[in-house]
């Protein structure tokens, strides 16, 4: 029996996290009248979605001819052909009704001349099944698109009566002997107090793990907290080994430059001034997808056409665009660009090097957001009680590469998803779970023994370690040798959790204790990432396997399932979904399965 007393709290439904994802499930689950709480670590309008910049794809045809079939394409090509068919095609299917009602909600996008939603063209976002120019899909707010999302979602679940736990971190899922989530447990930074939620659907809305990485464009915030409290309750992760590199982080610290401004009419440079982008992807150069530009950057560097003192980085061009263009669609940028990199954009380039963007792995579900525990028996098993969403998910929407605006519509499709889905699967009137006592005791148990950890590794320190190790062996390219060499440290350094020393005991705004648990989240979702890497013997999205260059479709299309147990990783893999929901025609155009083919831009 635990010695810390806890609140119960009862709900319908339980959201953990509020970003893009959350917000959006908490608000389509209490429309829907079902009694609803987000839990969030920090203050909803500071999740890590205010970060995202460029804007959200949908195919609205507001500057020129677009379908949703052609989003669908792109992003089946995008994804390498990793992604599930049924996920990429309700993404785009769904995607313009779910743009038009964040615009009903609220959200002050930039607008066209005529007053429409203004779209931007982004990278891997073409037209005629990849076979035309590209297309402006990408609905912006300037370059402050999640900035304007999360307020206005924010505000809108208020309004229709969700409740919110700010400030509360989520340690560990409740779940039943017979392996169903009940709830979660957590502790609130503020005051100190402990906190039971029992729900019919717990909602994990966490975000992505980027800060496993030592320079990442992710807020120090994205922990991988609902992957590290899934892989503790025996449950799997998904594709880990697919991390995004975005082309543009400001060299040295990593804070996002959008693609969006490549969209405006921005270009990347070599130390010879040559745009080099157009040898590597003659047809769509800078806007060819994030994982290309990545690579071809980082060739351009290896090759000795860095820019810099050590020819280490690359220069992103824009002082050739108009000032009004820069001030009204690029005003972020010019500002981080001027903080982050002491430079006018009107007047000089701006140095950027690939950097941790994104997971395209995740927890994986199903494209209603249900999580799966696949098996021999069935590969598409349901955890009752149990949804993931946004960047902690992995439908697979995304599969091997995500295109670039598809992260903000991700958030908003599967999260209006899991409320359509929870909506039929939670039913108001029956029982909320009762407090599963020796689930809850264990989740206090553990974190007791973090409390009061009194081994001789300090937290930052390991914390580091593991981020080195991950930069350096699980990098845009990777061979044989650094990822056989990054398991072996990753599995060593995860050992030494064991060891952490916590160095205070409080309970009240304890960022210590905090980052030790957060530490506990990334090392599951680390461990999956060098394991699933090393073990792919193919070259496939954003995983570039120096020693194995081609994909390989006939042994390798397919799933990575990673089970992490303390130090050990076990991985089994499930096949990849290729069948689509729908086959009638629609706007003229059928849905069939898409083939795979070479990917070339
Ligand atoms: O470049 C960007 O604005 C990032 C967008 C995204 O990751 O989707």
């Amino acid at each position: 029996m635990t010695a810390y007393e806890y609140e119960t709290h009862e709900y319908d439904v339980v959201v953990v996290g509020a970003g893009g994802a959350g917000l959006r499930a908490t608000l389509g689950m209490a429309e829907q009248g079902l009694r609803t709480a987000c839990v969030t670590k920090v203050f909803p309008t500071r999740s890590h979605t205010v970060a995202a910049q460029g804007g959200i794809a949908a195919s609205l045809s507001n500057m020129g001819p677009d379908h949703w079939q052609w989003h669908m394409y792109d992003t089946v090509k995008g994804s390498d052909w990793l992604g599930d068919t049924d996920a990429m095609e309700y993404l785009a299917r769904e995607a313009p009704k779910a743009v038009y009602e964040l615009e009903h909600y609220g959200v002050p996008f930039s607008r066209t001349e005529e007053g429409k939603i203004y779209q931007r063209p982004f990278g891997g976002h073409t037209t005629e099944f990849g076979d035309g120019p590209p297309v402006q899909r990408t609905c912006a707010a300037a370059d402050r698109t999640g900035h304007a999302i999360l307020h206005t979602l924010y505000g809108q679940s208020l309004k229709n009566n969700a409740e919110f736990y700010i400030e509360y971190f989520a340690i560990d899922l409740l779940m039943s002997d017979d392996g169903r989530c009940t709830g979660v447990v957590c502790w609130k930074l503020d005051d100190g107090t402990m906190h039971v939620f029992n729900a019919k659907m717990v909602v994990l809305a966490t975000g992505g793990y980027g800060r496993a990485y030592f320079s990442a464009t992710s807020a120090h915030t994205c922990t991988g907290d609902g992957g590290g409290m899934v892989a503790r309750a025996g449950l799997p992760l998904q594709d880990m080994e697919f991390v995004q590199f975005h082309p543009t982080g400001i060299y040295g610290s990593g804070c996002l430059i959008t693609e969006g401004a490549r969209g405006e009419g921005g270009y990347l440079t070599n130390s010879e001034g040559e745009r080099f982008m157009e040898r590597y992807a003659p047809n769509y150069k800078d806007l060819a997808p994030r994982d290309y530009v990545s690579r071809s950057m980082t060739l351009e560097i290896r090759e000795g056409r860095g820019v810099g003192a050590e020819s280490d980085h690359i220069h992103l061009n824009l002082s050739h665009l108009p000032k009004e263009a820069l001030a009204e669609r690029l005003p972020g940028i010019s500002e981080s660009a001027k903080i982050f990199a002491g430079v006018d954009v009107t007047k000089e380039p701006i140095p950027v090097l690939p950097t941790v963007h994104y997971n395209m792995g995740g927890i994986p579900t199903n494209y209603w957001g249900e999580v799966l525990n696949p098996s021999k028996d069935d590969q598409n098993a349901v955890v009752p009680g149990l949804m993931a969403v946004g960047e902690a998910g992995c439908a697979s929407v995304h599969g091997a590469n995500r295109l670039g605006s598809n992260s903000l519509i991700d958030l908003v499709v599967f999260g209006r998803a899991a409320a359509i889905r929870a909506g039929k699967v939670v039913d108001p009137e029956s029982a909320i779970p009762e407090t599963n006592t020796a689930s809850v005791d264990k989740a206090f148990d553990r974190f007791d023994s973090l409390r009061n950890a009194k081994g001789t590794v300090p937290t930052a320190e390991l914390r580091l370690e593991m981020q080195k190790t991950m930069q350096a062996d699980a990098a845009v390219f990777r061979t044989a040798k650094t990822m056989k060499d990054g398991l072996e440290k990753m599995g060593a350094i995860a050992a030494k959790l064991d060891d952490l020393h916590v160095t205070d005991r409080s309970l009240v705004w304890n960022s210590d204790l905090m980052e030790t648990l957060e530490l506990t989240n990334l090392m599951p979702n680390a461990l999956a990432t060098i394991a699933g890497a090393e073990a792919r013997k193919e070259s496939r999205g954003a995983h570039a396997h120096e020693d194995h260059g081609e994909r390989d479709d006939t042994n390798w299309r397919v799933h990575t399932i990673a089970r992490v147990d303390g130090a050990e990783t076990q991985l089994s893999y499930r096949p990849v979904l290729t069948d689509p929901l729908t086959t009638e025609k629609e706007g003229g155009i059928a849905v069939t399965k898409i083939a795979p083919k070479e990917r070339t831009f």
